[in-house]
């Protein structure tokens, strides 16, 4: 494990904004050539549902393409058990999931499969990007670009979850747990109170690290919440080695891939600053090297984000597992279907320790 085991308070050195960039990363089914604005008169561009007020987490799940069944097996899986009941959290609490796909260069009937799955599902989030794995951490620039563009625009939004299509996330689980955190720790009258909470709570899947200039003043701390790594040497072999890392002989921490949750300031920063950061091979470990020097920051290991390349086994508690396969991915969503019309009834359901019996 990574030397997340205890909570430190970093000072750190100051930092710049850089200039921010406008952008004018635009959306569109065939190609990207328009900003997304919010109003009603532009519905075939317009994939941002302005009859709603602005999510309160946006899921941007990283998609190929070809993956037209995984996508659907989402939509038919996980989306839909969050937002259905009335007068409770998931009313109040707005998610909306967007499909990243890059469509430079694709075939002229593979656009055509996608226009159609736009018009029916308008769900995808299309980028004038070549849609290749190496591509992919440049794909995640984008995405914050855009999601940083429609913020200016007027879209609020508090939190971005990335993950990919062969990610499980236990939605209900994890918009719990979030609010849970956001309560107790992201707007502390002082870091010590955070530290109070944190060391007296019965969280025994968590450990924390925070990264605060001003330790005495209030902070407003921005979440950076996934299964991290916070020691790992750079990768020499494989898919995601990185030939051109010469900065450090550690990556700096970051958290895994197959999901992590970020506070809107932190994809923002991304977005305004991305023509100037550095484009890594990993995109999990290109943003945990943007992010380091970044004041403010709470960064919450959790293993019940099963993110690792092998999986911890399937746990009740977990609240996002990755490298799911299609049969897998059926059947937790059946358990945790059949589980949700057997135990929710009170209003217990969102309690920290709520375990969730989605075992295979
Ligand atoms: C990534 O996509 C951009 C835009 O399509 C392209 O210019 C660039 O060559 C791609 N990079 C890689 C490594 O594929």
């Amino acid at each position: 494990m990574p030397r997340y085991g205890n909570f430190n308070i970093l000072f750190i050195g100051t930092f710049t904004f850089i200039l921010c960039c406008t952008l004018t990363l635009m959306v569109n089914i065939n190609s990207i050539t328009k900003t997304c604005k919010l109003d009603d008169t532009d519905k075939e561009h317009n994939i941002m549902n302005s009859k709603y007020r602005g999510p309160d987490l946006i899921i941007i799940i990283l998609s190929a393409p070809i993956n037209v069944k995984k996508r659907q097996l989402i939509r038919n899986t996980w989306t839909k058990l969050y937002g259905r009941k009335q007068n409770n959290l998931e009313q109040t609490f707005i998610v909306k999931y967007y499909f990243v796909i890059g469509n430079f260069g694709l075939d002229v009937h593979i656009k055509k499969q996608m226009t159609d799955e736009q018009m029916t599902n308008k769900d995808l989030l299309i980028l004038p990007i070549l849609d290749d794995y190496k591509n992919i951490t440049y794909k995640v620039k984008q995405t914050f670009q855009w999601l940083s563009d429609q913020y200016d625009y007027g879209m609020d939004f508090k939190y971005v979850l990335k993950c990919d299509d062969d990610s499980f996330v236990h939605l209900k689980s994890l918009v719990g747990e979030l609010i849970e955190i956001e309560k107790l720790y992201l707007s502390p009258p002082s870091l010590k109170s955070v530290i109070e909470v944190l060391k007296y709570s019965s969280a025994e899947t968590m450990s924390a690290n925070i990264q605060a200039n001003n330790k005495d003043g209030p902070n407003k701390l921005n979440l950076y919440w996934g299964y991290f790594y916070g020691n790992a040497r750079i990768f020499t072999k494989g898919k995601w080695k990185e030939t051109e890392w010469i900065f450090s002989d550690r990556y700096m921490p970051y958290a895994l891939g197959g999901g992590y949750l970020l506070s809107k300031n932190l994809v923002t920063y991304i977005g305004k600053n991305a023509e100037n950061l550095r484009t890594f091979n990993a995109e999990d470990v290109s943003v945990g090297f943007w992010l380091a020097p970044v004041d403010n920051i709470l960064r919450i290991h959790d293993t019940r984000f099963d993110t690792e390349w092998k999986s911890r086994g399937c746990q009740n508690q977990h609240l996002i597992v990755h490298h799911v396969s299609p049969e897998e991915m059926l059947q937790y969503y059946k358990n945790v279907e059949e589980n949700v019309a057997a135990s929710f009834g009170g209003s217990s359901w969102m309690k920290n320790n709520y375990l969730f019996c989605y075992s295979l």
